[in-house]
């Protein structure tokens, strides 16, 4: 486990607040954010007792098998759709400095290896009316779980199972971060875009389940906003801002 010493000394001179167990990361750094905390400050906790994930779901991971973390930020507000492409390329390069191959992102933020989710993203934005005040960038990466046999819905997997050995946690911390401030810093930039379309598996067809509708068709293209065009098989081109994507067949 971590311990908030350690942390502090590993990331310095970041400002970072360490949990053993929290409801959630995200509402910590919205908290933290709120009370004026510095640009690049991290949340990180070994156990989530309220994880969540996107659509409303959960996010659950065993104690100390995972990286856990928000990191708070202030984009301009003309960006913020930008956060997760920032979150998703910070992740996919922390693994593949570990030299794995096979990674990719699956519209819009998920990060798998081999088809395999290995980490999501999640940012939550704080508001005073119509002003955007920051935004937590909430990630989960698994690092040291065993998913055999995990009931979940989606496969699963851990950069550990993939590189076959334990990954030092503070070490693959590092490596995250390095990336946020470095795609972060370059939120506005048409590389940022750029470098989150290549990894884009599109053109496969694809249902994407909205909380009320269901499309079915192929997946094109994304906008630089991060929005999905899928065409329908009526031959209407949709512009798809939140969902999610499922394989399906011919
Ligand atoms: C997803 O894949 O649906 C997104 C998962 C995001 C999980 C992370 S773990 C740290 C942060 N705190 C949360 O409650 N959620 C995010």
């Amino acid at each position: 486990m971590f311990t908030q010493e350690l942390l502090q000394y590993a990331l310095a001179p970041r400002a970072v607040v360490y949990e053993p167990r929290t409801g959630s990361t995200n509402d910590d750094a919205i908290h933290w954010l709120l009370e004026g905390a510095p640009e690049g400050a991290v949340v990180i906790a070994d156990e989530q007792t309220k994880g969540r994930g996107r659509l409303g779901r959960q996010w659950v991971a065993p104690p100390g098998g995972a990286l856990l973390l928000s990191v708070i930020l202030r984009p301009p507000r003309e960006l913020l759709t930008r956060m997760s492409m920032v979150g998703a390329l910070a992740v996919t390069d922390m693994i593949e400095s570990y030299d794995v191959t096979g990674v990719d992102i699956k519209w819009p933020n998920d990060v798998r290896i081999g088809g395999r989710k290995v980490s999501g993203v999640l940012p939550e934005a704080a508001w005073e009316g119509d002003r955007l005040l920051g935004v937590a960038l909430g990630i989960g990466v698994n690092l040291n779980i065993d998913f055999t046999n995990a009931p979940f819905p989606q496969p699963a997997t851990s950069l550990g199972t993939v590189l076959d050995t334990q990954v030092n946690r503070v070490e693959a911390l590092k490596r995250l971060l390095r990336r946020i401030d470095h795609w972060a810093q370059r939120i506005g930039d048409d590389g940022l875009f750029a470098a989150w379309h290549v990894r884009l598996g599109l053109g496969m067809r694809a249902t994407v389940q909205q909380s009320d509708s269901v499309l079915v068709g192929i997946a094109e293209d994304a906008e630089p906003d991060g929005t999905l065009l899928l065409r329908t098989d009526d031959g209407v081109l949709h512009r798809v801002r939140a969902g999610d994507l499922l394989p399906t067949p011919n």
